[in-house]
């Protein structure tokens, strides 16, 4: 367990990436909120998992508990998140673009915005850094290793406040991976989604940043 001051995290959709990152930051010591559009009475089997750091809440009031919150859910769905109690909050983002699951987006489709700014759109005043989108989820659960491992692997982030990206870097860092800054929500985020090379790449740090074109 980390050392580090706890944080309340809430986290909106807790399937293969949520859950894996609620079991993580559990471990680490901070305290979760975890939420899904179902309802809290379907989250007990996984708070009983979580153990004493976590609980179970609607969707609103994890996204009002956390410092900071995740939301992990079919980016087709983000229009049903409320906006309230986010304004300044650290909020990662770690949803694709997969129209067949999602439906056609025609912003996305003609690139003249990213999922992560879409999501900004829906909570105004969040500070979003997008992360979390380009690793596999059995990854992500499973291949966590301690600072300094040559066998490291490392994850791109993006966000337009670099406070919020430091937090969220610390964040993954503690973990078990390295975090690399890729840039803006704009330009990092177009750099790091479905079908560029970091996305889904097996790299450490410094191999990341040469996919990142850094
Ligand atoms: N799987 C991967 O390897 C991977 C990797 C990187 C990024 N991603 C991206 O990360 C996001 C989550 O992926 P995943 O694989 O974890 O998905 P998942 O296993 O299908 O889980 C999605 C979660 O979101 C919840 N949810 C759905 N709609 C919701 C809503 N309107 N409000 C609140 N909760 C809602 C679901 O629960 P209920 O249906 O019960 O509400 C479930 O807990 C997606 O955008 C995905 O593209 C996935």
């Amino acid at each position: 367990m980390s050392d580090s001051t706890p944080v309340r995290i809430g986290i909106v959709g807790v399937g293969n990436i949520g859950g894996a990152l609620a079991r993580h930051f559990v471990a680490a010591g901070h305290e979760v909120a975890v939420a899904n559009s179902r309802g809290p009475e379907t989250l007990v089997d996984l708070v009983a998992e979580l153990g004493e750091r976590a609980h179970a809440a609607t969707v609103a009031e994890a996204l009002r508990f956390g410092e900071v919150d995740v939301v992990s859910i079919p980016l087709g769905r983000i229009g049903e998140l409320p906006a309230d109690g986010v304004a300044g909050k650290v909020v990662i983002d770690t949803n694709n673009y997969y129209p067949g699951r999602d439906g056609q987006i025609a912003a996305l489709d003609d690139d003249s915005t990213t999922s992560s700014e879409l999501l900004a759109v829906q909570l105004p005043g969040a500070r979003i850094v997008k992360a979390f989108n380009a690793i596999y989820a059995s990854w992500l659960a499973e291949r966590g290793l301690p600072a300094g491992d040559p066998a490291r692997l490392a994850i791109p982030i993006s966000g337009d406040d670099a406070e919020a990206k430091r937090i969220v870097a610390a964040l993954i860092d503690e973990i078990g991976f390295d975090a690399v800054d890729a840039g803006t929500l704009a330009v990092g985020g177009r750099k790091h989604q479905p079908d560029t090379p970091p996305y889904g790449a097996e790299a450490g740090a410094a191999e990341l940043r040469g996919l990142l074109g850094l």
